[in-house]
Protein backbone atom coordinates (compact mmCIF):
# COMPACT_ATOMS: atom_id res chain seq x y z
CA UNK A 1 0.00 0.00 0.00
CA UNK A 2 1.33 3.54 -1.12
CA UNK A 3 1.99 5.74 2.26
CA UNK A 4 -0.11 9.25 2.32
CA UNK A 5 3.58 10.64 2.33
CA UNK A 6 4.25 9.08 -1.07
CA UNK A 7 1.31 11.10 -2.57
CA UNK A 8 2.41 14.25 -1.08
CA UNK A 9 4.66 16.72 -3.89
CA UNK A 10 5.26 19.77 -2.10
CA UNK A 11 6.50 22.46 -4.43
CA UNK A 12 9.74 24.45 -3.48
CA UNK A 13 8.48 27.79 -5.56
CA UNK A 14 10.46 30.03 -3.60
CA UNK A 15 13.15 32.43 -4.36
CA UNK A 16 16.37 31.49 -2.86
CA UNK A 17 18.76 27.86 -2.43
CA UNK A 18 18.48 29.42 1.46
CA UNK A 19 14.50 29.77 1.72
CA UNK A 20 13.70 26.34 -0.12
CA UNK A 21 16.32 24.41 2.38
CA UNK A 22 15.27 26.01 5.24
CA UNK A 23 11.45 25.10 4.63
CA UNK A 24 12.80 21.08 3.50
CA UNK A 25 14.48 21.39 7.12
CA UNK A 26 10.94 22.41 9.12
CA UNK A 27 9.38 19.72 6.77
CA UNK A 28 12.03 17.15 7.84
CA UNK A 29 10.56 13.78 7.74
CA UNK A 30 7.20 14.54 7.17
CA UNK A 31 7.49 15.21 3.33
CA UNK A 32 9.78 12.77 1.03
CA UNK A 33 8.93 14.44 -2.01
CA UNK A 34 9.59 17.59 -3.66
CA UNK A 35 9.28 19.55 -6.63
CA UNK A 36 11.47 22.16 -8.22
CA UNK A 37 10.51 24.68 -10.72
CA UNK A 38 11.72 27.42 -12.88
CA UNK A 39 12.09 30.15 -9.78
CA UNK A 40 14.18 27.94 -7.74
CA UNK A 41 15.97 26.72 -10.50
CA UNK A 42 17.29 29.88 -11.64
CA UNK A 43 18.62 30.01 -7.88
CA UNK A 44 20.41 26.98 -7.56
CA UNK A 45 17.83 24.72 -7.46
CA UNK A 46 19.75 22.09 -8.96
CA UNK A 47 21.93 22.00 -6.17
CA UNK A 48 19.11 21.34 -3.51
CA UNK A 49 17.97 18.96 -6.03
CA UNK A 50 21.03 16.94 -6.21
CA UNK A 51 21.42 17.17 -2.09
CA UNK A 52 17.17 15.61 -2.04
CA UNK A 53 18.49 12.77 -3.66
CA UNK A 54 21.02 12.14 -1.52
CA UNK A 55 18.99 12.71 1.71
CA UNK A 56 16.48 9.84 -0.05
CA UNK A 57 13.98 11.86 -1.05
CA UNK A 58 12.24 11.84 -4.02
CA UNK A 59 12.72 14.76 -6.75
CA UNK A 60 10.28 16.56 -9.41
CA UNK A 61 12.02 18.86 -11.63
CA UNK A 62 8.43 21.12 -13.25
CA UNK A 63 10.86 22.38 -16.32
CA UNK A 64 7.54 22.21 -18.33
CA UNK A 65 10.10 21.51 -21.66
CA UNK A 66 8.87 22.58 -25.11
CA UNK A 67 11.20 23.30 -27.89
CA UNK A 68 12.31 21.31 -30.96
CA UNK A 69 12.89 17.96 -30.67
CA UNK A 70 16.59 17.58 -30.94
CA UNK A 71 17.10 20.12 -27.93
CA UNK A 72 14.34 18.57 -25.81
CA UNK A 73 15.50 15.09 -26.41
CA UNK A 74 19.32 15.99 -25.37
CA UNK A 75 17.80 18.07 -22.05
CA UNK A 76 16.14 14.73 -20.95
CA UNK A 77 18.92 13.11 -21.39
CA UNK A 78 20.88 15.43 -19.19
CA UNK A 79 17.98 15.14 -16.70
CA UNK A 80 17.68 11.49 -16.58
CA UNK A 81 21.66 11.34 -16.02
CA UNK A 82 21.12 13.67 -12.06
CA UNK A 83 18.90 10.71 -11.31
CA UNK A 84 15.84 12.69 -10.42
CA UNK A 85 12.37 11.21 -10.65
CA UNK A 86 9.38 13.00 -12.53
CA UNK A 87 10.13 15.69 -15.14
CA UNK A 88 7.68 17.74 -16.80
CA UNK A 89 7.38 18.54 -20.90
CA UNK A 90 4.45 20.47 -22.53
CA UNK A 91 2.04 18.22 -24.28
CA UNK A 92 1.16 20.05 -27.25
CA UNK A 93 2.74 18.18 -29.68
CA UNK A 94 3.75 14.64 -30.52
CA UNK A 95 6.92 15.59 -32.16
CA UNK A 96 8.12 16.82 -28.45
CA UNK A 97 6.63 13.88 -26.66
CA UNK A 98 8.65 11.71 -29.03
CA UNK A 99 11.77 13.19 -28.67
CA UNK A 100 11.38 13.36 -24.89
CA UNK A 101 11.35 9.37 -24.69
CA UNK A 102 13.99 9.04 -26.97
CA UNK A 103 15.73 11.39 -24.43
CA UNK A 104 14.51 9.66 -21.51
CA UNK A 105 16.17 6.35 -22.91
CA UNK A 106 16.54 3.23 -20.64
CA UNK A 107 16.69 5.26 -17.49
CA UNK A 108 14.07 5.27 -14.67
CA UNK A 109 12.78 9.34 -15.05
CA UNK A 110 9.10 9.70 -14.91
CA UNK A 111 8.14 11.96 -17.88
CA UNK A 112 4.63 13.68 -17.12
CA UNK A 113 3.12 16.09 -19.73
CA UNK A 114 1.82 19.12 -19.06
CA UNK A 115 -1.67 19.02 -20.61
CA UNK A 116 -3.17 22.21 -19.55
CA UNK A 117 -2.49 24.53 -16.73
CA UNK A 118 -4.53 24.54 -14.42
CA UNK A 119 -4.54 28.42 -14.53
CA UNK A 120 -6.29 28.63 -17.49
CA UNK A 121 -9.92 28.24 -18.39
CA UNK A 122 -12.38 28.75 -21.37
CA UNK A 123 -11.25 32.30 -22.27
CA UNK A 124 -7.99 31.27 -22.34
CA UNK A 125 -8.10 28.74 -25.19
CA UNK A 126 -10.66 31.02 -27.08
CA UNK A 127 -8.20 33.36 -27.27
CA UNK A 128 -5.56 31.29 -28.55
CA UNK A 129 -7.91 30.11 -30.89
CA UNK A 130 -8.50 26.50 -29.18
CA UNK A 131 -11.84 25.14 -30.14
CA UNK A 132 -11.88 22.50 -27.21
CA UNK A 133 -13.14 23.08 -23.72
CA UNK A 134 -9.89 22.70 -20.97
CA UNK A 135 -11.35 19.05 -20.03
CA UNK A 136 -11.60 18.00 -23.77
CA UNK A 137 -8.22 19.41 -24.08
CA UNK A 138 -6.95 18.06 -21.14
CA UNK A 139 -8.44 14.12 -22.80
CA UNK A 140 -6.87 15.21 -26.26
CA UNK A 141 -3.54 15.81 -24.32
CA UNK A 142 -3.25 12.59 -22.34
CA UNK A 143 -4.29 10.43 -24.82
CA UNK A 144 -1.19 11.99 -27.09
CA UNK A 145 1.01 11.53 -24.01
CA UNK A 146 0.36 7.74 -23.70
CA UNK A 147 0.74 6.99 -27.34
CA UNK A 148 3.80 8.73 -27.40
CA UNK A 149 5.31 6.64 -24.29
CA UNK A 150 4.94 9.07 -21.70
CA UNK A 151 4.19 7.73 -17.71
CA UNK A 152 1.27 10.09 -17.01
CA UNK A 153 0.16 13.77 -16.92
CA UNK A 154 -0.35 16.62 -15.07
CA UNK A 155 -3.95 17.17 -14.70
CA UNK A 156 -6.41 19.14 -12.45
CA UNK A 157 -8.07 17.43 -9.67
CA UNK A 158 -11.64 18.03 -11.26
CA UNK A 159 -10.01 16.33 -14.39
CA UNK A 160 -8.65 12.99 -12.59
CA UNK A 161 -11.98 11.15 -13.07
CA UNK A 162 -12.25 11.26 -17.04
CA UNK A 163 -8.30 10.78 -17.43
CA UNK A 164 -8.24 7.97 -15.63
CA UNK A 165 -11.20 6.68 -17.12
CA UNK A 166 -9.19 7.60 -20.80
CA UNK A 167 -5.96 6.21 -19.83
CA UNK A 168 -6.29 3.20 -17.66
CA UNK A 169 -4.89 2.11 -14.50
CA UNK A 170 -1.19 2.35 -15.12
CA UNK A 171 -1.05 6.03 -16.23
CA UNK A 172 0.03 8.10 -13.84
CA UNK A 173 -2.04 11.29 -12.50
CA UNK A 174 -0.37 14.10 -10.73
CA UNK A 175 -2.68 17.19 -9.74
CA UNK A 176 -1.70 20.37 -8.38
CA UNK A 177 -4.01 23.49 -7.27
CA UNK A 178 -4.95 21.36 -4.83
CA UNK A 179 -6.75 23.15 -1.72
CA UNK A 180 -8.55 22.23 1.39
CA UNK A 181 -11.83 24.46 2.38
CA UNK A 182 -9.93 26.44 4.44
CA UNK A 183 -7.37 27.49 2.09
CA UNK A 184 -6.87 29.95 -0.22
CA UNK A 185 -7.02 29.52 -4.43
CA UNK A 186 -5.11 32.03 -5.54
CA UNK A 187 -4.61 32.18 -9.23
CA UNK A 188 -5.90 28.48 -9.48
CA UNK A 189 -8.98 28.47 -11.78
CA UNK A 190 -10.01 24.93 -11.52
CA UNK A 191 -8.96 24.15 -8.23
CA UNK A 192 -10.02 20.53 -6.15
CA UNK A 193 -9.94 19.17 -2.80
CA UNK A 194 -7.13 15.59 -1.78
CA UNK A 195 -10.39 13.90 -1.85
CA UNK A 196 -11.87 14.83 -5.29
CA UNK A 197 -8.48 14.31 -6.64
CA UNK A 198 -7.80 11.07 -5.20
CA UNK A 199 -11.49 9.60 -6.00
CA UNK A 200 -11.05 10.68 -9.15
CA UNK A 201 -7.61 8.60 -9.51
CA UNK A 202 -4.89 11.31 -9.10
CA UNK A 203 -1.40 9.24 -8.07
CA UNK A 204 -0.19 12.28 -6.78
CA UNK A 205 -1.09 16.10 -5.50
CA UNK A 206 1.37 18.85 -5.67
CA UNK A 207 0.92 21.61 -3.11
CA UNK A 208 2.59 24.97 -3.13
CA UNK A 209 1.39 27.94 -1.05
CA UNK A 210 -1.05 26.53 1.05
CA UNK A 211 2.49 24.73 2.46
CA UNK A 212 5.10 27.05 1.17
CA UNK A 213 3.62 30.32 2.52
CA UNK A 214 2.00 28.72 5.62
CA UNK A 215 3.36 29.91 9.06
CA UNK A 216 3.54 26.30 10.17
CA UNK A 217 4.45 24.64 7.30
CA UNK A 218 4.99 21.30 9.13
CA UNK A 219 1.53 21.62 10.34
CA UNK A 220 0.06 22.62 7.16
CA UNK A 221 1.79 19.53 5.46
CA UNK A 222 -0.01 16.97 8.30
CA UNK A 223 -3.44 18.51 7.44
CA UNK A 224 -2.83 17.55 3.70
CA UNK A 225 -1.48 14.05 4.69
CA UNK A 226 -4.68 13.76 7.07
CA UNK A 227 -6.76 13.99 4.16
CA UNK A 228 -5.03 11.90 1.89
CA UNK A 229 -4.84 9.45 4.34
CA UNK A 230 -8.55 9.56 5.18
CA UNK A 231 -9.39 9.69 0.99
O1 LIG B 1 0.84 27.27 -4.98
P1 LIG B 1 0.09 26.20 -5.73
O2 LIG B 1 -0.39 25.06 -4.84
O3 LIG B 1 -1.01 26.77 -6.60
O4 LIG B 1 1.20 25.58 -6.70
C1 LIG B 1 0.91 24.68 -7.73
C2 LIG B 1 2.19 24.23 -8.36
O5 LIG B 1 1.89 23.35 -9.42
C3 LIG B 1 3.00 25.37 -8.96
O6 LIG B 1 4.38 25.02 -8.79
C4 LIG B 1 2.63 25.36 -10.43
O7 LIG B 1 3.68 25.78 -11.26
C5 LIG B 1 2.38 23.87 -10.65
N1 LIG B 1 1.51 23.53 -11.77
C6 LIG B 1 0.21 23.99 -11.90
N2 LIG B 1 -0.56 23.63 -12.98
C7 LIG B 1 -0.05 22.82 -13.91
C8 LIG B 1 1.26 22.34 -13.80
C9 LIG B 1 2.01 22.71 -12.70
O8 LIG B 1 -0.26 24.71 -11.03
N3 LIG B 1 -0.83 22.42 -14.91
Amino acid sequence: MTRASDKLIVALDLPTYDAARDLVNKLGDTVSFYKIGLELLFSDGLTLARELKHEGKRVFLDMKLLDIGNTVEHAVASAARLGIDFLTVHGHDTKTLEAAVRGRGTSNLKLLAVTVLTSLDQNDLDEQGLSLTPGALVIRRAQMAKNAGFDGVIASGQEAAAVRAETGPDFLIVTPGIRLPENETGDQSRPATPETALRGGANHLVVGRPINKAANPKAAAQAFLKHIAAA
